[in-house]
């Protein structure tokens, strides 16, 4: 007999790029007619910036669905916990009168990021001869642990027998790594910092894949949340300038422990121009003096690290990948209004490599490095969008742009964003 089909509906929320789409816009809007948001990867390498009124949110570990009061704000078992980091996001919430307890739950699957994590990472970045530029976070050597199957995780933590060897040990291991690599991190005081919070985990322990069926079931509406993008999907992405987990909506079903026919809509979240932090390769990178300007218009540093972002033109190449590999029902579109001063715009629809053009997304480094985008040139439209509400309330040559976007991804534009705030929000379906 097969299993019958829920009645509620669950919809993934994905960057198409290489991180910092504005997910944390999308999913705030969207938020609104959901009742359980989950994060299923990533770990505080993420950076969520939500505007509020005029209060400014930046979330790292908890999903910036917690905002919307009611809401189930739930963490699955792909990601990677910072205890610590946690905590504090947690408890500032509660000081600026979000209230989040009791109504967020981390899966006892997940596995903890330790300060020994954030020592290793930097470590390795600082003795690698091709550095991926990461953001410190302890990222990849949590999920190195996770797969190496000597990782910790939040269930070992709720063991009052166990933890403390557990933890124990694998700070052990983590100090044997540490010297190998050169480094000398002073890391007892700071694991004190994480163990400090251990009483509180029991309180926010969940089965989060139970949870969220049983909401399906009861004809609720689920939201899954990935952090970073397409392109730094650890098997999609530019590898190995890429994050640790499966960014792709594939990851959402295994991080938060349901299955993939469970999910009905995908929504791919795609800024208006390319940014790219971190290093690797970006095909349609500007010239210095339009990086400057764009970067200026359009507030591009690191929430995370403050870095400033690479930035480049409309990559249609990469964003269509991302359709196929997330399987899109439908984009978004964000950011528009930075464009609203450009003289012309141009769009990548493809890439010259080795005499021939591609619409194909090169898998492997070294041929990205060797690609040069073919482009298309728009005319700008000169004219502010940040009050546009509908499609039609649109300039003219700003709604060919969509078109255009629309028609090279081959996806539906569901949603346009136009200013940081809620309310600059166009739904289009
Ligand atoms: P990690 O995730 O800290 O290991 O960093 C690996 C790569 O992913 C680096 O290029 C980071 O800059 C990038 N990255 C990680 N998280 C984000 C994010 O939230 N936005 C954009 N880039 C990110």
């Amino acid at each position: 007999m097969s299993r019958a089909r829920h009645p509620g509906s669950c919809t993934v929320v994905v960057g198409c790029q290489w991180g910092d789409e504005g997910k944390g816009k999308v999913v705030d809007v969207l938020a609104q007619d959901v009742d359980v948001i989950a994060r299923y990867q990533g770990g505080a390498n993420a950076g969520h910036t939500v505007h509020v009124g005029d209060q400014e949110f930046i979330l790292h570990q908890i999903p910036s669905g917690v905002l919307h009061p009611e809401k189930r704000c739930l963490l699955g078992n792909g990601v990677v916990l910072d205890v610590a980091q946690f905590f504090g996001e947690f408890d500032k919430l509660t000081e600026r009168g979000v209230e989040p307890e009791g109504r967020i739950g981390v899966s006892e699957r997940a596995h903890v990021v330790f300060p020994f994590h954030k020592a290793l990472d930097k470590a390795a970045e600082q003795v690698a001869s091709s550095k991926i530029g990461t953001t410190g976070r302890g990222i990849g050597p949590a999920y190195e642990d996770k797969t190496a199957r000597r990782g910790v995780r939040i269930g070992d933590l709720l063991l009052e027998d166990r933890r403390r060897d557990v933890v124990e040990a694998a700070l052990e291991r983590a100090r044997e790594r540490l010297e190998h690599l050169g480094a000398d991190a002073e890391l007892t005081g700071s694991l004190a910092d994480s163990m400090a919070f251990l009483e509180r985990l029991p309180a926010i322990a969940t089965d989060v894949g139970d949870e969220i069926d049983v909401a399906l079931r009861d004809g609720k509406r689920v939201l899954l949340e990935g952090a970073q993008g397409t392109a730094l999907d650890v098997d999609h992405g530019t590898y190995p300038f890429v994050t640790s987990s499966n960014t792709t909506a594939g990851g959402a079903a295994v991080g938060v422990g349901i299955g993939p026919t469970a999910i009905d809509q995908v929504v791919g979240v795609v800024k208006a121009y390319t940014t790219r932090v971190g290093n690797g390769p970006l095909p349609t990178a500007f010239e210095p003096e339009m990086d400057e300007r764009v970067r200026t218009l359009g507030a591009e540093f690191g929430a995370t690290t403050g870095r400033p972002r690479r930035c480049g033109w409309f990559d249609s190449v990469v964003v269509r990948y991302a359709g196929r590999v997330n399987g899109l029902t439908g984009i978004a579109v964000t950011k528009l209004d930075v464009l609203d001063t450009l003289e012309e715009i141009r769009i990548a629809t493809g890439y010259r490599l080795r005499g021939s053009v591609h619409r194909r997304f090169p898998a492997g480094v070294p041929d990205l490095d060797l690609v040069e985008p073919v482009y298309e040139t728009l005319p700008g439209w000169g004219v502010p969008t940040t009050e546009a509400r509908s499609l039609a309330d649109l300039p003219a040559n700003a709604r060919a742009y969509l078109d255009r976007v629309e028609e090279l991804v081959e996806t539906p534009i569901v949603m346009v964003s136009v200013g940081t705030r809620r309310s600059q929000v166009i739904r289009a379906a």
